[in-house]
């Protein structure tokens, strides 16, 4: 198909600024659709760790020190390009220390929402500025979720953006962005409330999210499974509603995976380098994992790994009931990363302490290490209470490590049952989000690592898996050039 120029708007891009699946997914979604020709900008803020970060940033001229009004607010940006690691495509950022010189990538600040509201606007003025005019802005998540309405409002007087059509893409309908309604002003709504969700102005709560879903031309979700799980009660978290009544313009495309960063045949990231027809590396890399943290395993000894943003979405509660079974029971291993929540901290901190030699437990985010745990254990535990699209599971299964995961959103659409008798099958599944459920499934894999053949083979499949962004890129152009009526 014929170029087209995307804006593509997310909170988080990998290597940049990444907390979970949503930087690795925009990042590799940018370069993918730049190496198809298309001409990409992928906006985001300008934190502070990449301000400070190794990378050479360029300012746009044109693009410098633009005043800006957000409620009562006046605050200035500039822009800042830098090329995406191996691709011609360019990150923009959004300079403005104002609002982004702050610790995290998300705050608990008082004025949050002016943060992102400030990407939205400044994401729209940048195309502006540089009289740069988008077939498509694809935005992700609350974050980025109030262009289509800005578009119709704010900036509906610029005829530039007469033809440029919206996607947005839910990637976790848990983080809705909802604030409350004396903030209209300084989202920039005042002259137009009543193009917001009436009850819920009415309630006093505006959401980003719910703001988006209302106006994108498109929607997306980050697995089939998820786009359908989206409409129900159990998982739509308050929004099955409208998605329901958007269900025409909802659909799930599955994530890919960046296998130039994410495989074991070239990851400089891990001790040692393999493939499925030589998988010694794999052996030193479980080695040197354990070595790390001082566990002694002798070489028959199934390791376990997680590596996880710490929160009530991934099931812990789950890992809790079964793993200190599994562990007093059988001679196994497990090593953890992971940040977040307390409580889930406390949980592994002492998990650990219980399971000297057999647990390991690294808090904080460690990219190398999310590598090396990828590579070096045996089985991969997601035992998720929802899972909107998971990447993990999809890169355990391309480092033969095998994935245990709940069946729900895209561990559903991507790890398929063991079957002993056709020799089919990449990992295994549950279904009820309870303890035993879960216990039986890391004991029916137990069972089969006992078996080395059939283990082998297992591990074979999960390799030979395809999840490459090469074909999942295809799928969002298709969007595009359905929504822009025009030939794919
Ligand atoms: P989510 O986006 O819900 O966190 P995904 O499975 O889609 O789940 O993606 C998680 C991504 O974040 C993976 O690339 C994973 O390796 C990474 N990750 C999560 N926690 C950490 C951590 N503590 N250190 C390093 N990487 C992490
Ligand atoms: C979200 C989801 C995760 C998904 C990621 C990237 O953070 O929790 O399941 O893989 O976004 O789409």
């Amino acid at each position: 198909m014929p170029p087209l120029n995307v804006c593509l708007v997310s909170s988080e891009a990998a290597p940049f600024a990444k907390t979970g699946g949503l930087a690795d997914v925009s990042s590799a979604l940018a370069r993918h659709l730049g190496k198809r020709g298309h001409d990409v900008r992928l906006v985001l803020p300008l934190y502070r760790r990449i301000a400070q970060g190794k990378w050479k940033l360029d300012p746009v001229p044109g693009l410098q020190d633009i005043p800006i009004q957000l409620g009562a607010r006046r605050t200035w940006f500039s822009v800042s390009t830098t090329e995406l690691p191996d691709s011609k495509t360019r990150a923009w950022f959004i300079r403005c220390p104002d609002l982004y010189d702050r610790e995290g990538l998300y705050t608990q600040d008082a004025d949050e929402h002016l943060r992102f509201v400030l990407l939205n606007r400044a994401a729209i003025e940048l195309c502006q500025w540089s009289r740069w005019a988008p077939d498509v802005f694809h935005v992700n998540d609350w974050h980025a979720s109030l262009i289509p309405l800005y578009l119709r409002t704010v900036y509906g007087w610029d005829r530039m953006f007469a033809n440029t059509r919206t996607v947005l893409t839910i990637h976790n309908i848990g983080y809705q962005g909802i604030v409350g309604a004396e903030k209209l002003a300084d989202l920039g709504f005042e002259h137009a409330p009543h193009l917001l969700h009436q009850d819920h102005l009415r309630e006093g709560k505006i959401s980003f999210l719910e703001t988006g879903l209302l106006y994108a031309d498109a929607l997306t979700a980050v697995s089939e499974t998820y786009a359908k799980e989206l409409q129900t009660a159990e998982f739509g978290m308050g929004l099955e509603g409208l998605l329901r009544a958007r269900r025409d313009s909802l659909v799930g495309i599955v994530n890919g995976v960046d296998y130039d960063v994410w495989d074991p045949r070239h990851d400089a990231l891990i001790p040692a380098r393999y493939t499925p027809k030589d998988l010694k590396g794999k052996r030193a890399c479980r080695d040197a994992l354990l070595a790390k943290y001082k566990i002694p395993a002798g070489p028959r000894v199934p390791v376990f790994g997680i590596v996880s943003r710490l929160t009530a979405q991934k099931g812990f509660e789950l890992v809790a009931e079964a793993m200190p079974v599994v562990l007093q029971r059988e001679d196994v291993r497990l090593v953890v990363l992971g940040s977040g929540e307390d409580r889930y901290e406390r949980f592994f901190t002492q998990l650990q302490q219980s399971f000297p030699n057999k647990v390991a437990f690294a808090t904080g985010y460690d990219e190398s290490l999310s590598h090396s745990i990828e590579a070096g254990a045996d089985l991969f535990l997601m035992p998720s209470r929802y899972e909107p699209c998971g990447l993990n599971q999809m890169y355990s299964l391309r480092y033969g490590t095998v994935p245990i995961v709940r069946r729900t959103g895209g561990l559903a659409d991507t790890v398929e049952e063991w079957n002993g008798r056709t020799g089919e099958g990449t990992g295994f599944l549950f279904e009820e989000f309870k303890g035993d459920a879960f216990l039986n499934a890391v004991a029916r894999a137990l069972g089969l690592w006992r078996d080395e053949k059939a283990w082998a083979k297992l591990v074979q499949n999960g390799m030979a898996q395809d999840f490459s962004w090469e074909k999942q890129v295809l799928r969002y152009e298709a969007l595009y050039a359905r929504l822009l009526g025009r030939g794919a």
